[in-house]
């Protein structure tokens, strides 16, 4: 069977959205059940192997199911602290989110991929959304809700794949909404006069909490839709709208993440080499006294 402990830590990380509930086409190497104070996470945290480009050993990276193995949780209960807390408690310091989103523009065309750099809140306050209360009082800032150099290195791993059918938009403001019902018309209206690009549920507490851990996050969205500003009611958003076009383009999904994963095993990899490195000089300097 596969272990339920893993040794090293483990600086790199993957939270999967609707459609992506696993990565296939790497090894499963451990998986961990973990208990926060906050609870237990969405899912359990699968440990999988990346072989890195450059050679060396293999990178570990954790995933984790937002949703839970089997989409049983819907947005407002995703557990988004003890998600972030069991990620910060092995060692990561970094995670790619991935989410389906609905597109407020004309020229962001389901199937799509945006990386935004902006959010607007309009969750209603019911999500759990610190670390810090209870006596333990932090704020932190959160003018840029996600990371600007792993977004760099994000948007260079999409435009990579733009010869083979991924369209990729390097800026975008996204909009969280509650849910789970989606938008009326009029919000719909309302978010595109704001400038909106796209709409989730999904990126808030979680992307607040990474920056309280100080852990640095990017989202990578897919659009599956229209929400239900443009054209007529055959169009307006559905489920099965969601899913169908997720399903579709479920392996660019999966080929982005990847492309992410080789681009970071590369830094993670040469940093190997330089604490190894680093650690040689120690013992000779130590040799040396
Ligand atoms: N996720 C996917 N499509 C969406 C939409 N139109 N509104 C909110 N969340 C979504």
């Amino acid at each position: 069977g596969i272990p339920h402990t893993y040794d090293a830590p483990v600086h790199i990380a993957v939270i999967g959205g609707t459609g992506i509930k696993s990565l296939p086409g790497f090894t499963v190497v451990a998986t961990l059940k973990i208990d926060t104070p906050w609870g237990s996470p969405s899912s359990p945290i699968s440990i999988l192997h990346h072989n890195s480009p450059t050679s060396g050993k293999p990178i570990p990276i954790a995933f984790i199911s937002r949703h839970g193995l089997h989409h049983e949780l819907a947005p407002h209960e995703v557990k988004n602290q003890a998600n972030i807390a069991a990620l910060r408690s092995i060692g990561v310091r970094t995670i790619i989110a991935f989410s389906a989103v609905g597109s407020l523009q004309e020229e962001i065309r389901p199937r799509d991929f945006v990386v935004p750099d902006q959010i607007i809140d309009r969750t209603k306050g019911i999500r759990p959304f610190t670390f810090f209360e209870g006596g333990m009082v932090g704020h932190v800032g959160f003018g840029d809700p996600f990371d600007n150099r792993l977004g760099k290195i994000v948007r260079q791993c999409g435009h990579s794949l733009e010869g083979d059918g991924v369209r990729l938009h390097d800026k975008g403001l996204l909009i969280c909404m509650e849910g789970p019902q989606f938008s009326t018309r009029a919000e719909s209206n309302l978010y595109r006069s704001w400038g909106g690009s796209v709409i989730n549920m999904s990126a808030l507490p979680e992307a607040k909490l990474a920056k309280e851990a100080e852990i640095a996050y990017q989202m990578i969205c897919m659009a599956t839709d229209y929400d239900c500003w443009r054209g007529g009611e055959e169009e307006q958003v559905n489920v099965e709208m969601v899913m169908g076009h997720m399903k579709a383009n479920a392996e660019n999904a999966k080929r982005f993440v990847a492309a992410v994963l080789d681009e970071l095993s590369k830094e993670e990899h040469a940093e190997q080499i330089l604490a190894k490195h680093l650690e040689f000089q120690m013992k000779f300097a130590g040799s040396m006294t």
